[in-house]
């Protein structure tokens, strides 16, 4: 992820918002290194940088608010290697006020899947992670007829599941190794309510029907539209509790809070407030292009005419667009995020 991202993450910015205060709680509890050495924190799957500046400003000022000095600070963002570290480093450099540019504050980068381990052995003091652990190390099947693993059924929609169950316990167990004693993880997680609605079905829905327009109209092969997957699972709080509950991460984590928010539709709100329909459309399309058009565009055959995949690109921005203007209210959103505040025992 990278420009589009950093321009279009209003709406996951939002969702940050809600974890905010578990970081400042986060922050109170976790236990500081001694003697000057380092606070070393995480900020897992930053995209392009831009929803991390307040959370890692939040880092600093709150290490230093508790040790009274300017105790040094090192944050590792992290993401797989896909992702637009320039554009990253260029937000988290040129942004006025960065926390970057805090005396004694390091700034590094890992270009490695969070499913993986990512540190040594008690490393860290805090790890933060906004809005990436719904996304799969993998997609175990397409999903027959749709482009959203919640509208997924029958064997394919087990199949999601148990990746989504033994990727997130994979991540737990990497970070209980990689936390020190004492040491906090914040996670804003995509989630869904019990009963498995994201909140953002009506705007899938859209985007489906426009890739089945292209496949009408012969610009996606129907073999391609089969593969065209969004490797996302939205996980219900149980999803989230339940390894958590279990040995051998229950004697090593302990959740201290969760919650699930549904968040207000932004994006709707503004629209309600200018009547701007061909805005509207446009900040729902550039918001579903910078989030997941790159995963759809990924089942394109390869080696087609240059420039094909912008036209599919652009021939799908302009369907969604008038979809969407033609029915605001029918992509109405509202994601769901379970924030989880853990301690390292
Ligand atoms: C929706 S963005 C969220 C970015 C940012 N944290 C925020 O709050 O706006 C999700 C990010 O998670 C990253 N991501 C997805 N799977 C990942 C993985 N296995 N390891 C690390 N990062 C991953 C994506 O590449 C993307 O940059």
């Amino acid at each position: 992820m990278g420009r589009g991202y950093a321009r279009h993450s209003r709406v996951q910015r939002r969702a940050g918002d809600y974890g905010m205060p578990l970081l400042h709680r986060a922050l109170d509890a976790v236990v500081l290194p001694e003697g000057g050495a380092p606070f070393r924190a995480a900020d897992l799957g930053v995209a392009a940088g831009s929803n991390s500046l307040e959370p890692m400003r939040a880092v600093v000022e709150g290490v230093r608010g508790r040790t009274g000095e300017e105790t040094p600070v090192t944050v590792v963002h992290t993401d797989i290697p896909d992702n637009d570290f320039n554009t990253m480093f260029a937000t988290l450099l040129d942004a006025p006020g960065s926390y970057a540019h805090l005396p004694h504050v390091f700034v590094h980068a890992e270009a490695r899947s969070f499913y993986e381990p990512l540190f040594p052995p008690a490393e860290l003091h805090l790890a933060w992670s906004a809005i990436a652990v719904h996304w799969l190390s993998r997609v175990p099947a397409p999903v027959p007829g749709h482009i959203f693993s919640s509208r997924a059924t029958g064997d394919v929609r087990r199949a999601l599941k148990e990746r989504s169950r033994a990727d997130w316990e994979a991540f737990l167990a990497h970070r209980a190794r990689e936390l020190r004693p004492g040491g906090q993880l914040v996670v804003l997680g995509g989630a869904c309510a019990d009963d498995g609605t994201t909140g953002a079905d009506g705007l899938m829905d859209a985007a489906e029907a426009v890739l089945t327009d292209l496949v009408r109209q012969g610009l996606l092969t129907s073999d391609e539209y089969a593969r065209m997957t969004i490797p996302t699972w939205n996980r219900t709080t149980e999803e989230f509790l339940a390894p958590l509950r279990t040995e051998p991460l229950a004697g090593v984590l302990r959740v201290e809070e969760h919650d699930l928010v549904v968040l207000p539709d932004v994006l709707l709100d503004r629209f309600r407030e200018t009547g701007d329909v061909q805005d509207y459309a446009g900040q729902v399309t550039a918001f579903f292009q910078a989030a997941f058009l790159p995963s759809l565009l990924a089942a394109l055959d390869p080696g087609g005419p240059e420039g094909r995949a912008e036209v599919v690109a652009e021939t799908f921005a302009t369907g969604l667009r008038a979809r969407v203007a033609a029915d605001p209210e029918a992509v109405e959103t509202h994601w769901h995020v379970v924030p989880l505040r853990i301690a390292r025992g």
